[in-house]
């Protein structure tokens, strides 16, 4: 046994299981690790050829049993039981061995922990993976960072399991460092945004148009085929179809209105602050979520405010709108987590190429979008895009249905149905696209108040006024 198997996985949830059945489905051999003895035993069980798929709970044999340089992947939760599982390999590894850390890793440990284990001569790569437990099993999209010589022992197997797009592979050598953790926090900030988005426009076909749920889930199947194709659209349509199983009607009636939340959407956003790069779609994504975990003030509240009754509006006309308003906000949401990856690569030194970035979401992974095929062209015909805005393939999709997301978050505002996330992406669109902006007059008021300067529009330098 010893020295057999290509590939070595520690934490035998569903995620590592069904990655590692990926694994040995594209014909690579595999040893899975886990401290849970029922979790190793259903993994053999399942893997069926002990040759092929093997597991165990102790970490010296289950070390020793794999090629050399070791390609050892974890995926188990992230924080404290990455460095617990790091330690426990560390007396068993050779130098040149490889870890792949596959959580949802905070970016600045992972670059601890490289950097850390590089002075052992052991290479550590943060490598987000996207898709699920359902894009484990049959391709994920991966986001791998770390050293670019040691990616070539890691290379066939990523590209073998994970997700294709039109034959081309989801997954591809993105950076340095933690560069491929900071990418997927990216992409998750992005999801959350896309979730927002999505729920607020459900919210507004319902109260404005009264759709139910099954001309929801024929809605949201028909943008599904157009240029609003994504994994997210498409989950939606099913969710208004899904039977309660428990009650009558729908399930998505029934169930309660907090969502949760992980924190990688957060990290986003703190980064984005950090980093001086304007998300505001990804931030009252956030917001939302810890708005929605305020259940019980909001009832309070609901009870002391009145709110307008909804006027109805024809839905054939709304429908059209939303779409648009949807498509709209989607690509404003994207061009903002772009925007945080091309100065968050400069920041880091992560020489990130977006184009390649956008490719690899094509396909497996939670924000796959027929939108991504273009946005990778835009990224190909001009790598150095500083935001998708300026694109000139992306200036017509958004004068087409910038309107739309007009109307409709001026009808929200004046019929009560909160809209914070359509409104956002609009008002970052019309604050990005102002040459203009009134900040002469917070510059004003920081030099009346505090004496801090300001340059001019007319002149060279830095000037302050005795104001009267
Ligand atoms: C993915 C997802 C995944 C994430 C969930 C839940 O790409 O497969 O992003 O990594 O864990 O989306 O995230 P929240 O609990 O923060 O919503």
């Amino acid at each position: 046994m010893a020295d057999t198997y290509d590939f070595g996985l520690v934490g035998l949830g569903v995620m590592g299981r069904n990655f590692i059945l990926n694994v040995a489905d594209n014909g690579f051999t595999a040893f899975g690790n886990d401290l849970d003895e029922e979790k190793v035993n259903a993994l053999i069980d399942e893997g069926g050829d002990t040759s092929k798929v093997n597991a165990n709970v102790d970490a010296a044999t289950f070390v020793a049993a794999l090629s050399t340089p070791r390609k050892i992947m974890l995926l188990v939760p992230a924080g404290k039981v990455v460095d617990i599982v790091i330690e426990s390999l560390l007396p068993h590894l050779d130098e040149g061995d490889i870890i792949i850390d596959g959580g949802n890793s905070f970016f600045t440990d992972t670059d601890r922990r490289e950097a850390y284990l590089k002075e052992k001569g052991i290479n550590f790569f943060g490598a987000g993976v996207s898709g699920g437990a359902k894009g484990a099993r049959k391709g994920p999209s991966i986001m791998p960072g770390g050293s670019r010589e040691a990616y070539q022992y890691v290379k066939p197997i990523f590209e073998a399991v994970s997700a294709k797009y039109k034959g081309e592979p989801c997954v591809t050598y993105l950076g340095p460092k933690s560069a491929g953790n900071y990418v997927k926090m990216v992409h998750n900030g992005i999801e959350y945004g896309l979730m927002q988005l999505t729920s607020e426009i459900y919210d507004l076909l319902k109260k404005a148009g009264d759709l139910s749920n099954g001309e929801l889930h024929k809605t949201f199947g028909t943008w599904n085929e157009g240029r609003l194709q994504s994994f997210l659209v498409e989950i939606t349509s099913k969710i208004f179809a899904q039977d309660d199983e428990l009650g009558d009607g729908q399930l998505v009636d029934k169930i309660l209105d907090k969502a949760k939340q992980k924190g990688t959407g957060k990290w986003t956003s703190q980064n984005a602050m950090d980093l001086g790069i304007p998300v505001p779609t990804i931030d009252i994504a956030v917001s939302m979520r810890e708005i929605s975990a305020l259940k019980d003030e909001r009832i309070k509240a609901d009870e002391l405010y009145d709110r307008p009754t909804p006027e109805t509006v024809v839905k054939d006309s709304l429908v059209q709108k939303a779409e648009a308003a949807l498509y709209f906000a989607f690509i404003i949401t994207y061009a903002q987590g772009m925007h945080q990856l091309a100065d968050a690569s400069k920041e880091y030194g992560y020489e990130l190429e977006l184009g390649e970035i956008a490719k690899i979401w094509r396909a497996g992974c939670i924000i796959r979008a027929a939108l991504l095929a273009d946005i990778t062209e835009a990224f190909k015909a001009d790598s150095e895009l500083p935001n998708l805005l300026l694109s000139p393939s992306f200036v017509s999709k958004v004068k087409e249905t910038v309107d739309a997301a007009r109307e409709l978050v001026a009808y929200g505002a004046t019929n009560g149905i909160p809209l914070p996330g359509l409104s956002n992406a609009l008002t970052y669109f019309d604050a990005y696209t102002s040459g203009r902006l009134p900040l002469n007059l917070i510059q004003a008021q920081r030099d009346f108040f505090g004496s801090h300067t300001y340059e001019r529009l007319d002149k060279e330098g830095i000037f302050h006024t005795e104001w009267e």
